[in-house]
């Protein structure tokens, strides 16, 4: 499989090919993952919750977000890789900065920030630097206490428009991929049509650019629950191979997400 870059993102996009996108955190799955073909992996922070056993994703630190990207690229040097820039690590540009440098030195190709437009001068010195950016809207995980739990976001329309103002926002600022999470079918939709970069959607239905999951819940052993939105793909295959090959496979004919993941 040729080297995927934000250039084979933005075409993908352009020519309705569907991105599938994982989450990772090692060196043994990064390598099954890029054999499976899959275009994109996310070191989360997630791995707060997933690896770490959190309530939420709060206690990660830059550190083990930058262990964890070494782990991944060590299984791959070909895949795209995103590092989630965790809670607290952009507070401020010379933060952003920093804290980015780290990750990008890790091995990562990309990083990830939670929010809108606040965000602008930090996304703006970070691609001026040579650091490109994922932008992240919706169920931002890292917002948990703010939101008053893991809620879907974007039902009311005020919110809404927000939230497509600040994916333009994000945009406008230099972000070059955008992630978006338990929103509305139709607002994600809308989100996906109002800006040129690609948007990867979780729990935001089938109109999006592309799909992520984290893995444990694609493998249905999440420790705590399972989300409405995921799906085990390893109980229809039976091994860890198929189940990612299937699970690409369905995301890039429109098969999954189906209704029975999505919010309305
Ligand atoms: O941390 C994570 O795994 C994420 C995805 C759910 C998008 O941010
Ligand atoms: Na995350």
């Amino acid at each position: 499989m040729a080297k995927v870059t934000v250039s084979t993102l933005a075409k993908m996009k352009q020519e309705k090919q569907k991105i599938t996108a994982l989450t990772a955190y090692d060196a043994s799955f990064s390598q099954l993952f890029h054999n499976q073909g899959v275009d994109v992996v996310l070191v989360g922070d997630s791995l707060g919750m997933v690896l770490q056993g959190g309530d939420d994703t709060l206690a990660v630190t830059t550190d083990d977000i930058a262990y964890h990207t070494k782990c991944v690229r060590a299984g791959s040097k070909e895949l795209f890789v995103i590092a989630d820039m965790p809670f607290m690590s952009y507070a401020n540009v010379e933060q952003s900065c920093h804290n980015a440098a780290q990750l990008m030195r890790a091995g990562a190709n990309m990083v990830k920030l939670e929010g809108g437009e606040w965000l602008h001068d930090s996304i703006r010195a970070l691609t001026q630097q040579g650091i490109p950016v994922c932008g992240h809207l919706g169920l931002t995980p890292q917002s948990v206490h703010v939101f008053g739990g893991f809620k879907i976001q974007g039902r009311e329309s005020e919110q809404a428009d927000k939230m497509v103002a600040d994916a333009q926002a994000l945009e406008a600022a230099g972000a070059q991929l955008l992630v978006i999470e338990c929103i509305p079918s139709a607002l994600a939709k809308r989100i996906t049509e109002s800006v040129d970069i690609p948007v990867i959607g979780i729990g935001a239905g089938k109109d999006t650019d592309g799909q992520i999951l984290v893995m444990h819940d694609l493998v249905g052993i999440s420790a705590g629950y399972i989300p409405k939105f995921s799906k085990n793909f390893l109980a229809e295959t039976g091994n860890m191979h198929d189940a990612v090959k299937k699970y690409c496979d369905d995301v890039k004919s429109g098969a999954f997400p189906s209704s029975e993941h999505e919010f309305n």
